[in-house]
């Protein structure tokens, strides 16, 4: 089971079969109806690359729950730890290197082309095999999307289609057809009219293309459940 709630932008919390992951809670963005630090105890935060918008409350949500730990590139990893005194909840990596989680999860850290303060930009694969969840960061289109759906087979992709900073519509169809997932769901459009790309336009695109897809769009907010 796979479940997914969008905060907005490019915050989710993806439950996979019981463990939780957060992914760039920048939770007081403006699209999220709840500006509240949510009560739900991630076992992980992964943030993609140190922007603030993807760094998000993740200090606030790791001093609130004890049990949380970070995952991120080394350098985010270390800031973090300094923030919360905690060395041994935060795991620093880097790109391409598995983590294994145990229980058969695991963490990739995925090329992403993006500035960052910190380190260097990335996206994530994260889950355990035949549930892996792509969340592709802040990043252009990249060849890399390619190996990363034929070596991972991730189930769901989380695809930024705002433009300007990342991958706009037609890119992210082009994007989802080298992924080849079964759902995507499109993030990181809207929360400043500067990334105005939309979901109507991206299913456009992705009909265009004849990507076998199953397109997903979230409310901020709002929560699907997925049988895989
Ligand atoms: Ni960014
Ligand atoms: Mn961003």
């Amino acid at each position: 089971m796979i479940k997914i709630k969008w905060f907005g932008h490019a915050a989710f919390s993806v439950n996979i079969d019981g463990k939780i992951f957060y992914v760039d809670p920048w939770i007081k963005n403006p699209l999220n109806p709840s500006k509240e630090i949510p009560e739900e105890a991630p076992d992980y935060i992964i943030v993609t690359h140190d922007h603030g918008d993807h760094l998000g409350e993740t200090i606030d949500i790791m001093k609130k729950h004890n049990k949380t730990k970070l995952i991120s590139i080394y350098e985010i990893a270390s800031y973090v730890a300094e923030q919360i005194k905690a060395e041994e909840r935060v795991i620093g990596a880097n790109i391409g290197g598995p983590i294994d989680l145990g229980d058969g999860y695991k963490v990739i850290l995925t090329v992403a082309h993006h500035s960052s303060g910190r380190g260097n930009a990335t996206g994530t694969v994260f889950g355990r095999e035949g549930k892996y969840v792509y969340h592709a960061g802040d990043t252009g289109l990249t060849y890399d999307m390619k190996i990363i759906g034929e070596l991972y087979k991730p189930i769901v992709a989380l695809i930024p289609i705002g433009g300007h900073f990342t991958m706009g519509p037609m890119e992210a169809a082009y994007a989802t057809q080298m992924i080849n997932p079964k759902y995507v769901i499109p993030m990181h459009y809207k929360t400043f009219p500067i990334i105005a790309g939309s979901p109507e336009e991206f299913k456009k695109y992705l009909d265009e293309l004849k990507v076998k897809v199953e397109l997903i769009i979230l409310k901020p907010g709002e929560e699907v459940k997925l049988e895989v």
